[in-house]
């Protein structure tokens, strides 16, 4: 428990078992994802509005013990970052208090007729870092992924970036987005540094992650995209797995037109919300938080009311039966 000097903020509830403890960080279960900051997917500029939703987004973060947030260069057109750094500058202090993580390597289109890309070189990572630091107003990057893998990758570039950027003390740690293992262990072959995060797309209604293990040596594994041994690597190597968009697929959609595996599973949740007193949102994210490699969930959501009632997931403990029942729900079929 610690206080913070931050209007809001009333503790600080670390996760001392976290595989990112054992890289120098003492982060929290739950991370607030800023992709929903700065107004969104359009070129309008901030206003004031924007920077209130800031504030009381990460008050509410804050008031639920949520010390680690998760930025990428291209959210809201860099505007996540911006006004993210607008409130960092109203609040001094508050930055110690937080793992401040960024990603980057996805390009737009700069000019008519070229497309959206990917890039890994060591110039971009380089330039891309300084952006990242200017608009959060920040001297240094907690940790820095490397958003979607990027199929022209030179390794050895990568590697001059990363250690470039860790004698300048502008990026602390680094990891990865959206990589297998063999991706993650092929980059790592180059690398001084662990790689100390992997964040993927994880939930309760998108179950390719868990699919794939119990489906080894069966056609229905066929239909599962997720990379074979990824969660495994991992573990094995003290990679922090987060989970983006884990709530996307039950929460945003309209039940009216969902799948019946959908639906189910919402009453599933509906039910076993009510008999314990807790929202929905706690008992869809439980289901992360039950798997033993302590998944870190990053919260969509940018209203408060949605990121406290997130957080009650921090109350809720599965049990092995009620785990499988909500997977099997969620699947729409029995287990192999
Ligand atoms: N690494 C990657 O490639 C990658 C990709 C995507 C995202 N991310 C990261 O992951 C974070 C989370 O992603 P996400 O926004 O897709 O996650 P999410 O937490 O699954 O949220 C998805 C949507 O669900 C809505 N929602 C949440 N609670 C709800 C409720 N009770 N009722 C109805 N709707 C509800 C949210 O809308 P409201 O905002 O209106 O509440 C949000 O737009 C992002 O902020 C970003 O940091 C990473």
């Amino acid at each position: 428990m610690k206080d913070t000097e931050n209007g809001g903020a009333g503790f600080i509830a670390i996760d001392a078992k976290l595989p990112l403890n054992r890289h120098g960080f003492e982060a929290s279960r739950l991370v607030l994802g800023c992709m929903g900051f700065g107004g969104g997917w359009t070129r309008d500029p901030l206003t004031a509005e924007h920077l209130k939703q800031m504030h009381e987004g990460m008050d509410a973060a804050l008031s639920v013990g949520i010390n680690m947030v998760d930025h990428a260069n291209i959210y809201a057109f860099g505007k996540a970052e911006q006004v993210f750094g607008q409130m960092l500058k109203e609040r001094p202090g508050l930055r110690d208090q937080l793992v401040i993580q960024s990603k980057c390597g996805i390009r737009w289109a700069e000019r008519e007729g070229e497309s959206n890309r990917f890039d890994f070189s060591k110039s971009h990572i380089l330039e891309s870092v300084d952006g990242i630091l200017s608009r959060l107003g920040i001297e240094s990057l907690d940790i820095l992924l490397l958003h979607r893998p990027d199929p022209l990758i030179e390794p050895e570039e990568v590697a001059e970036a990363f250690e470039a950027l860790r004698s300048s003390g502008k990026v602390k740690r680094f990891g990865v987005s959206n990589m297998s293992a063999g991706q993650m262990r092929y980059l790592q072959a180059f690398l001084d540094e662990p790689i100390v995060a992997n964040q993927l797309e994880l939930s309760l209604t998108k179950l390719d992650w868990l699919d794939s293990q119990v489906h080894v040596n069966q056609e229905a594994g066929k239909l599962s995209s997720f990379p074979d041994g990824t969660l495994e690597y991992c573990r094995l190597n003290h990679v922090q797995i987060q989970a983006w968009s884990p709530l996307r697929g039950l929460f945003n959609v309209d039940l009216g037109q969902a799948e019946p595996r959908v639906r189910a599973t919402d009453e599933l949740v509906g039910s076993m919300a009510e008999e314990r007193g807790v929202s929905k949102e706690a008992i869809a994210l439980s289901f992360l938080l039950r798997h033993p490699a302590r998944i870190q969930p990053v919260l969509g959501t940018s209203r408060p009311e949605r990121i406290r009632a997130c957080a009650e997931a921090m109350q809720v403990e599965l049990s092995r039966e009620e785990w499988y029942k909500l997977y099997v729900t969620s699947r729409g079929r029995p287990m192999p």
